[in-house]
């Protein structure tokens, strides 16, 4: 797979093309992505995370721990998270259907615009998974905000990690808290204020810190614990 960082490459590629871009209206970004989407089936950051290692660990623990029957990722990019919780559901034979939900390139199409190739691609995904041979998953698309069309069963355990401001937090939180099940748990990325990005967003608005934090002052989420960057919260019904 040629490497379509490589700055001498992506000039090969931009004078190449840059009589069909010009005859097609498209910059060179807006090549890239759509050769990515058709052809390539790859990515640079395919199956990536960026969850610390420890936060990885916290996640997969309570995971292990709830044995939910229905997962829920809000927020997937590339999917590496989302793989590494299908994985250790099969490694315990668990029985649990897992969504995971984004805007992919379906709902907001970088190839429209003139910068960036940075959004998740949703079949490049799906196939990433599928080829190391895991099923029993839905990639839905969507905002947070429509899960509840989305998802008919009660969620057991969901993972939060898209929107990261203080007043999409509370949205997504008082979204979810009717369609989780009792005692549901929820895991919240970019919840600390210790590390970055959490820093700014704390900075910024208040972020997810202050919004677990006033969440859970209003009784309706239990704070298990708050690690790294990651709060582990429980539904109280
Ligand atoms: C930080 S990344 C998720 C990383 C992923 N959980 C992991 O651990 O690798 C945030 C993702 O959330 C998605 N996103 C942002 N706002 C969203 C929203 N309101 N609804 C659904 N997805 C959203 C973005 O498209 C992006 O792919």
């Amino acid at each position: 797979m040629p490497n379509l960082h490589s700055p001498s490459l992506l000039h090969k590629i931009a004078a190449v093309t840059l009589p069909a871009r010009k005859s097609m209206g498209l910059t060179r970004h807006q090549l890239i992505h759509r050769w990515r989407k058709h052809v390539s089936h790859s990515h640079p950051q395919l199956m990536t995370t960026d969850l610390y290692p420890e936060e990885t660990r916290m996640l997969l623990e309570a995971f292990e721990k709830a044995r939910p029957a229905i997962y829920l990722e809000v927020g997937v990019f590339w999917g590496g998270t989302f793989r590494n919780v299908l994985k250790r559901r099969d490694e315990l034979s668990l029985p649990c259907k897992c969504f995971a939900i984004d805007i992919w390139d379906e709902l907001y199409d970088p190839s429209d615009t003139t910068h960036g190739t940075g959004q998740p691609i949703k079949d490049i995904v799906r196939r990433a998974l599928v080829s190391e041979g895991l099923g029993g998953f839905e990639l839905l698309t969507g905002l947070s905000v429509d899960v509840k069309k989305l998802i008919s069963e009660k969620i057991d355990f969901a993972f939060h990690d898209a929107n990261h401001t203080y007043a999409a937090l509370v949205e997504d939180l008082d979204l979810l808290h009717p369609l989780l099940a009792d005692g549901a748990t929820v895991l919240v990325h970019n919840a600390g204020k210790e590390y970055e990005p959490d820093k700014t967003y704390y900075k910024t608005d208040g972020g997810p810190y202050q919004a677990v934090m006033d969440l859970v002052a209003q009784g309706k989420w239990e704070l298990v614990t708050l690690e790294y960057r990651m709060a582990v919260l429980k539904r109280v019904p």
